[in-house]
């Protein structure tokens, strides 16, 4: 008889064969397929499980503390962080090109987590979230490039390391399931969908430290309004981004000349293709009112009302 409960502990008692006394190494980044890892990991192997977790310091709001305050420290996870905002805005300064951004960010993840990996000694294994969708289809993009900068490819070629994947034969409704068995929050288990380049591609062109708060700050404010509104669950995706034009506006009794911010929203099964959402008004008019209010340098909101295809889900 298949539950939940029995394939945790079967699971548990196969990591536990498999691994015996030696040591697991997990790249954390923040999203649901890791991190239902690193619990199930932990729960199994506890200290011979090490993970890093890099900071790109292009998250959403919050996001880094939950990793370390819940994983790090609710869990007990073992965790490497590595604070690398400045490295990679310093990397970014000048860089307007949305391909080479992604590059850019792709590449110093990858540089970063194999450093850090070279200084651990003896580590025999290496986890990874992959699903079973990711085997059997080519998997969204999403999956797929979050999980490229962690795969076996990416590592210094004289480090061996056998894979674990626990969760290869589980759908994305499953692994939440899984999630939830295991006692992890909802806001982790339900988490959107965040591409790995995460908030860089969400302001568009070059890449500032002003630029980034507005983003964070409006999309933290769009969030707990849709969650206000419990549509939590029935939009794919949601968030803000930067197009980084200006125009004039009127506050009390000046003139203004700031930003505008889009929000974006839309439904869809796997992000192939997509639909916007019909958000009703009074949410919207909230959002816009609280993000005009509450975020320096904002004078105007628009709200994006193009499918994929044309238009692609992010504007970058
Ligand atoms: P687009 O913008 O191509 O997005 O319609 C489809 C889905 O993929 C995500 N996305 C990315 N995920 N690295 C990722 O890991 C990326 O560079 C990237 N670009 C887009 C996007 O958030 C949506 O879920």
């Amino acid at each position: 008889d298949w539950t939940m409960g029995n394939f945790i502990e079967m699971e548990i008692n196969k990591i536990r064969e498999q691994v015996g006394d030696k040591k697991v190494l997990l790249g954390l980044s923040g999203g649901v397929d890791s991190s239902v890892v690193g619990v199930l990991l932990q729960k199994a192997i506890g200290d011979q499980l090490t993970c890093i977790f890099v900071d790109h310091g292009l998250l959403r709001k919050g996001e880094a503390e939950q990793v370390m305050d819940s994983l790090g420290g609710k869990f007990g996870l073992n965790i490497i962080k590595v604070d690398a905002k400045e490295r990679f805005l310093d990397k970014l300064a000048g860089v307007s090109d949305p391909e080479k951004k992604r590059k850019i960010i792709g590449n110093e993840f990858v540089y970063l987590f194999d450093d850090e990996a070279t200084k651990l000694d003896g580590i025999d294994f290496l986890a990874q979230g992959t699903l079973y969708t990711d085997i059997v289809e080519s998997g969204t993009e999403t999956a797929q490039t979050i999980k490229s900068h962690h795969n076996v490819g990416g590592l210094p070629e004289d480090m061996q390391f056998e894979l674990i994947e626990p969760l290869n034969t589980l759908f994305k409704d499953e692994v939440r399931a899984l999630g939830i068995e295991l006692g992890m929050p909802e806001a982790l288990v339900w988490r959107q969908p965040f591409p790995g380049p995460g908030l860089g591609i969400r302001v568009l062109g070059e890449i500032t430290e002003e630029k980034l708060e507005i983003v964070r700050d409006s999309d933290a404010i769009l969030r707990e309004e849709i969650a206000n509104a419990g549509l939590d669950r029935d939009i794919w995706q949601y968030f803000t981004v930067l197009p980084g034009i200006r125009s004039v506006g009127v506050m009390g009794d000046g003139r203004t000349y700031d930003y505008t911010v889009g929000i974006r929203a839309v439904t869809s099964i796997d992000g192939m293709t997509a639909d916007f959402a019909r958000i009703p008004w009074d949410v919207l008019q909230k959002i816009s009112v609280r993000i005009v209010n509450e975020v320096d340098h904002v004078n105007r909101i628009v709200y994006d009302i193009t499918s994929k295809p044309p238009a692609t889900v992010e504007w970058e």
